[in-house]
């Protein structure tokens, strides 16, 4: 029913020509190879018009890391879903901590961007997580539902089943410290009652959860063992092809 996913999320590195050469190095690496996972790039704007005319697209799926919150217009130096969907791209990560925190992405900005990603046929893989200091302070839950309702639950139940959640938690990313395998099971079985409680458990089940947050070769196998952990994003460990073949390989 639902996919298992292993989506890399690329940030702001590589330049076109390394971003070129990382996709062949994994389509070289993933050639031949029974994958039991949909494998998602998410790379820099820039990249995605010139890595879709290279791209096996049933090996590596594209997608962006973010888009406007805006349909099209006098928004300098952005970038709209529908310029995102031009290139050939099929997923827009949204609501990314990082662009929550440093660029003052609000819940009410993301529902603007959920709507026109799907309005686009983008997948939107939209993140949540808590802080370190809402964690330790028992609110996690309280903070991950709140993400949730306001960025995504004015959706209908059609346009919702076509959401990825990345449940990430601040704490966790880039820090090698990942959540333990019963902390991120926990989250992900109350992130799905969350959404059968207001979609149905159909919908629910049908929804893929993905964890990220210093996801590694090393821990992969035993996060994505977990019932309600279907996947990973991956930062760090999506940059080489040694260090994200073997996450992919993890299903
Ligand atoms: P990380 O990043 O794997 O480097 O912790 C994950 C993410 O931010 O998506």
């Amino acid at each position: 029913m639902r996919k298992n996913i292993v989506a890399g999320n690329w940030k702001m590195n590589k330049n076109l020509q390394e971003g070129l050469d990382l996709v062949k190095d994994l389509q070289t690496a993933l050639f031949n190879k029974k994958v039991k996972c949909d494998v998602i790039v998410c790379m820099p704007f820039v990249h995605l018009a010139s890595v879709n005319g290279m791209i096996d697209k049933t090996k590596v799926k594209l997608g962006a890391q973010n888009c406007a919150d805006k349909a099209s217009g006098a928004y300098t130096g952005e970038v709209s879903a529908e310029m995102v969907a031009s290139t050939g791209a099929k997923y827009v990560i949204l609501g990314h901590s990082e662009r929550r925190a440093y660029y003052g992405e609000t819940n009410a900005i993301l529902k603007e961007k959920v709507q026109l990603a799907l309005a686009n046929n983008l997948t939107p893989i939209f993140c949540i997580g808590e802080v370190l200091a809402e964690r330790e302070s028992g609110k996690q839950n309280a903070v991950v539902k709140k993400q949730i309702e306001e960025g995504l639950f004015d959706l209908s139940v059609e346009d919702f089943g076509k959401v990825v959640l990345a449940y990430e938690p601040v704490w966790a990313i880039g820090t090698g410290k990942t959540a333990t395998s019963a902390q991120a099971q926990e989250m992900h079985a109350f992130i799905r009652q969350t959404l059968a409680a207001k979609y149905g458990q159909a919908a629910a089940d049908a929804t893929s959860i993905l964890y990220g947050g210093s996801c590694n070769a090393g821990n992969a196998k035993e996060l994505f063992t977990n019932p309600d952990v279907d996947g990973g994003l991956i930062g760090g460990a999506s940059l080489k092809v040694d260090t994200f073949i073997p996450i992919v390989e993890a299903f």
